[in-house]
């Protein structure tokens, strides 16, 4: 797979460096114009999902810091409801991923087994419940789809944050949204206690240099920048231009033909193709979620 230098984390310092990142971005002379930069501007913008790793450990330290970045980040009414779960024995990865199997593409996420860290992301009312009963309270607001919302929102914005850390040290990181696959089993997998789940995992390690990662192209801003008012008008355009960068991306990487949308309408239709995630209704109501 052929890699550029902003896959190995290079600094981007000049106009034509920044020019450059922006076109891997949105596509030879499709690079809004008039960015504002900085350095960690640029490391936002030279993010990308990386699936292939050296099995080296994580210098001491890493999952502290990553923890830092991580509980620095907005949380809701300061609240803390979110957990994270650290997983870095062989044995238990193993485990965990062949609970976030695809059977529909009959894949598994094998970075999972690659990387030294494996970071579970919790939705977690637990504590919150502890607290409210043990003060003679009922808790009620803890059954609430607005609660639920609060705390997933919560553990992405910790793990995004987090991702961000990891990246500018030079790390690696792929989300794992088939951690919920089998939400029911990686709970007890890992000991969760009730009101909470694994919202998704995220790997982390060295990216392996000789299978670099891509900078994968977004579609122009008009695809999801609304000015003022929600406009439905521009993006049937922008997703026709769109579907060049996609494809070429797919050729660079030797990934076969497809076309943007049908890989929407893939994710979009067919229950039966969601490896597992249509139960997790009942997997999160089992677990004390949404009783009202
Ligand atoms: C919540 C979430 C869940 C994801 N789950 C998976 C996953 O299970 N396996 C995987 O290989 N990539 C997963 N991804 C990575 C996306 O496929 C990736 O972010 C997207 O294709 C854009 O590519 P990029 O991150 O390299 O820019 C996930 C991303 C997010 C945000």
């Amino acid at each position: 797979m052929p890699g550029n230098r902003y896959d190995r984390g290079v600094s981007v310092s000049t106009d034509d460096e920044r020019h450059e990142l922006l076109e891997l971005r949105y596509g030879k002379g499709k690079a809004p114009e008039d960015l504002r930069w900085n350095d960690q501007i640029a490391g936002l913008l030279r993010h990308r999902s990386v699936r292939t790793y050296l099995p080296d450990p994580l210098p001491d330290g890493t999952l502290e810091t990553l923890v830092a970045a991580a509980q620095s980040a907005s949380t809701s009414s300061n609240l803390h409801q979110w957990s994270v779960v650290a997983v870095t024995e062989p044995e238990l990865k193993a485990k965990i991923a062949a609970t976030t199997r695809m059977d529909s593409m009959d894949l598994e996420n094998t970075q999972i087994n690659e990387a030294p860290l494996l970071l579970l992301w919790v939705a977690d009312l637990s504590r919150s419940h502890a607290i409210a009963t043990e003060s003679g309270d009922s808790g009620d607001v803890l059954e609430q789809l607005d609660t639920f919302l609060v705390a997933a929102t919560d553990a992405a914005l910790a793990a995004q944050n987090a991702t961000v850390a990891a990246e500018s040290l030079g790390l690696g990181t792929v989300y794992i949204g088939a951690a919920r696959n089998r939400a029911r089993e990686l709970a007890e997998l890992i000991g969760l206690p009730p009101l909470s789940f694994v919202s998704f995992g995220l790997v982390v390690g060295h990216p392996d240099p000789e299978r670099p990662a891509r900078i994968r192209p977004r579609p122009a801003q008009e695809l999801v920048l609304h000015r003022e008012r929600y406009d439905t008008s521009a993006w049937r355009e922008v997703v026709e231009e769109y579907e060049e960068e996609f494809r070429t991306f797919r050729d660079d990487v030797g990934l076969g033909f497809k076309t943007w949308r049908s890989s929407v309408v893939r994710m979009s239709s067919g229950v039966d193709l969601m490896d597992g995630r249509q139960n997790l209704d009942e997997t999160v109501r089992a677990r004390g979620f949404l009783a009202r």
